[in-house]
């Protein structure tokens, strides 16, 4: 019998952190990295491009469902065209947020998301993947900061890209969108019991990424 591919999960509100500390944790691993999040913004940005209503839940599973994405490191491509910084602008948050409610969306990203489970091993981030992409993952980690801090972090990120952004209303947006991810009935975020609550806040992303991979040494199998 072959062992499972290894899969480290790390979920966490928007602007937590997970993303770097995911990317840098699968990058000392040698693991392959699922952004599961850029997934949720493409399929909004691809409904919105084809006129599609995002509360029209059929219409945006097929968007989900035939989405011609290609990822080649840090950058990702939407039928062709690099999206990468464009899929990160404010409309595309907020797109996400509202196909990531839709179940039948979920349902249509599920396989695409199993996928990046390759040998010899994943570091997946987002929202359920503990509870539902890989409920086998182990380390679970749930990331979190404050509105405010991620607000902050949001800010020097879109400022650094030259993209336009208000601190305000940056913080508002991701007070609603956690409300909106939470209060959801698919997979929403929560911590679940076996995974290890890590908040960033007061620490920074070296300490985040030694404490990950500590744990990640630590875990059975
Ligand atoms: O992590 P992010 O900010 O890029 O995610 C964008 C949106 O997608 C966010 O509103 C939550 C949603 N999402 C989700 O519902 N499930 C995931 N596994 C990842 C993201």
């Amino acid at each position: 019998v072959t062992a499972p591919v290894p899969v480290v999960a790390i979920d966490g509100p928007s602007a937590s952190g997970k993303g770097t500390v995911a990317a840098r944790v699968a990058e000392a691993l040698g693991y392959h990295y699922l952004d599961s999040g850029s997934l949720y913004r493409l399929v909004a940005l691809a409904a919105m491009r084809a006129g599609v209503p995002l509360d029209d839940e059929g219409r945006v599973a097929r968007e989900a469902a035939r989405l011609d994405v290609r990822f080649e490191g840090a950058r990702v491509w939407l039928s062709g065209e690099d999206v990468t910084d464009l899929i990160r602008e404010e409309i595309c948050s907020v797109g996400a947020s509202r196909v990531a409610a839709l179940p039948a969306v979920r349902d249509a990203l599920l396989d695409r998301q199993r996928d990046f489970r390759r040998a010899p091993g994943l570091v997946a981030e987002g929202r359920d993947i503990g509870s539902v992409i890989f409920p086998d993952a182990s380390p679970k980690f749930f990331l979190t900061a404050s509105v405010e801090v991620r607000a902050e972090r949001r800010y020097k990120q879109l400022m650094e890209k030259g993209l336009p952004a208000k601190l305000e209303s940056l913080s508002k947006d991701l007070a609603e969108r956690d409300a909106r991810d939470a209060a959801r009935t698919v997979a929403p975020l929560k911590k679940l019991p076996d995974a290890v609550l890590l908040e960033t806040s007061d620490s920074g992303v070296e300490e985040a990424v030694a404490f990950v991979l500590n744990e990640v040494g630590r875990a059975p199998g």
